[in-house]
């Protein structure tokens, strides 16, 4: 289905750049209605916007025959996302403060869909204490923010407060619909973009019978971690993730799987890939016979349980045909960890090893102290939250790629 933008256009001199992200969006299959505020008709003509948009142009909250036909209420209703671009410091200010004296602010007020606000002003204006407490308390009631950028401005000064580029707006735009929550780790460079990379995460679950299941205590945290970081960095991630409780991080393929030879089918699916990250920790074995039905008490006798081996998602990955070109194994081991990740990185035949001390609260928690083996030795990193270390693998990664 068509996603649908409320563009509210404020009074600046970015308002030119917003009609060409009319036009953008259009052909990201986006559609745009546009309110245009008293400030903003100073720079840009209704007929423009509303040449570019192929819809109406809604200015004046008190045109009768614009409340009957489609009031403030009825615009944020229509609309996915509301976007205010350029956002001035006055209509921050509004939005902040609950202050609602046109139809912009009206609809800023009575919508319950996300808003989005692309800011542009006067640096001094944009730095100044009020500014920045309004966009605070913005952010607090859950909105989004792109930009400003550093740069020269049409007031003659230079720094932060030129409105981003329409391009950029369109991807917090898509980003916004998405249904994320913060837009982190959209702008900064991309040195990932078209690569793929294939991410495997969390525990897998191996059925006894219907009811029960051999596991282990991996959250996910870590592998969601390292996907995120990769996509951040722009590469197209698949994340093939066992189950685990967590959000998918922002634009990444999820795909849910059980056990292991779930995740290994999922896993040779998603090839061709350039970057191969396994992170999983795959169950070893499985048991021999699942029962079709849930396996009776009898009072006499313990069922013996007869394990199997699973697949190596890791090594079968490492030998395929279509061998991704950089393959990152992980280890977790209790003692002896570089001698161990060292042997592992050979048996499995991958490029990297990630070798993790799980002696401590590693499994379930929220730090991870890594060394990451190679042909050329080790490199061990100080304890690190787990998405700190994504990062700093995500940025090795893209290093490799240079
Ligand atoms: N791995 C995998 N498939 C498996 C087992 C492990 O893909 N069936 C991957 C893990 O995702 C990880 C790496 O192999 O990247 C090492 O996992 P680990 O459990 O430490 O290694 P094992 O081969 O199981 O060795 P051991 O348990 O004997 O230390």
């Amino acid at each position: 289905m068509t996603k649908r933008v409320l563009l509210i256009i404020g009074g600046g001199i970015a308002a030119y750049k917003s009609l060409f992200l009319i036009r953008v969006l259009a052909k990201r299959g986006i559609s745009t209605r546009v309110i245009l505020t008293r400030g903003g008709s100073e720079f840009v003509t209704p007929l423009s916007a509303g040449a570019l948009s192929g819809d109406k142009v809604y200015s004046d909250l008190w045109d009768l025959t614009d409340e009957a036909e489609m009031g403030h209420i009825e615009l944020s209703r229509a609309a996915d996302l509301i976007v205010v671009a350029p956002a001035t410091a006055d209509l921050l200010a509004k939005a902040a403060h609950g202050i609602a004296n046109d139809l912009a602010t009206t609809t800023l007020m009575a919508t319950d869909k996300r808003v989005l606000y692309a800011p542009a002003m006067n640096v001094r204006m944009w730095e100044s204490a009020a500014t920045q407490r309004n966009v605070k308390t913005l952010r607090q009631d859950g909105a989004l923010f792109i930009g400003p950028d550093a740069g020269a401005m049409a007031c003659g000064e230079f720094g932060e407060g030129r409105m981003s580029e329409p391009e950029e707006i369109a991807d917090a735009i898509e980003a916004a619909l998405s249904g994320v929550t913060t837009l982190d780790g959209l702008k900064g460079p991309k040195p990932l973009i078209g690569k793929r990379a294939l991410v495997t995460a969390g525990p897998t679950r191996e059925p006894i019978d219907p009811v029960r299941y051999l596991s282990n205590h991996s959250s996910g945290k870590q592998g969601y971690a390292v996907a995120g970081a990769l996509a951040a960095l722009g590469a197209d991630v698949t994340l093939v993730s066992g189950p685990v409780a967590l959000r998918a991080p922002e634009r990444v393929n999820l795909v849910k799987v059980e056990t292991a030879r779930e995740m290994l089918k999922a896993c040779e699916a998603a090839l061709p890939s350039d970057i191969f990250v396994a992170v999983a920790a795959v169950a070893d074995w499985r048991p021999a016979e699942a029962g079709a039905k849930k396996i009776k008490k009898d009072g006499t006798r313990i069922p013996p349980l007869k394990l199997e081996e699973n697949p190596d998602i890791l090594k079968t990955l490492c030998a395929a045909k279509n061998r991704p070109d950089l393959v990152v194994g992980f280890a977790a081991e209790t003692n002896d960890v570089i001698q161990h990740a060292t042997a592992k990185r050979l048996r499995k035949g991958c490029d990297w090893i990630v070798a993790n001390d799980v002696s401590g609260d590693v499994m379930g928690g929220d730090h991870n102290s890594m060394i990451i083996v190679a042909d050329d030795g080790a490199d061990t990193w100080p304890k690190l939250t787990k998405e700190a270390a994504a990062r700093r693998l995500a940025a090795k990664i893209a290093e490799h790629f240079k």
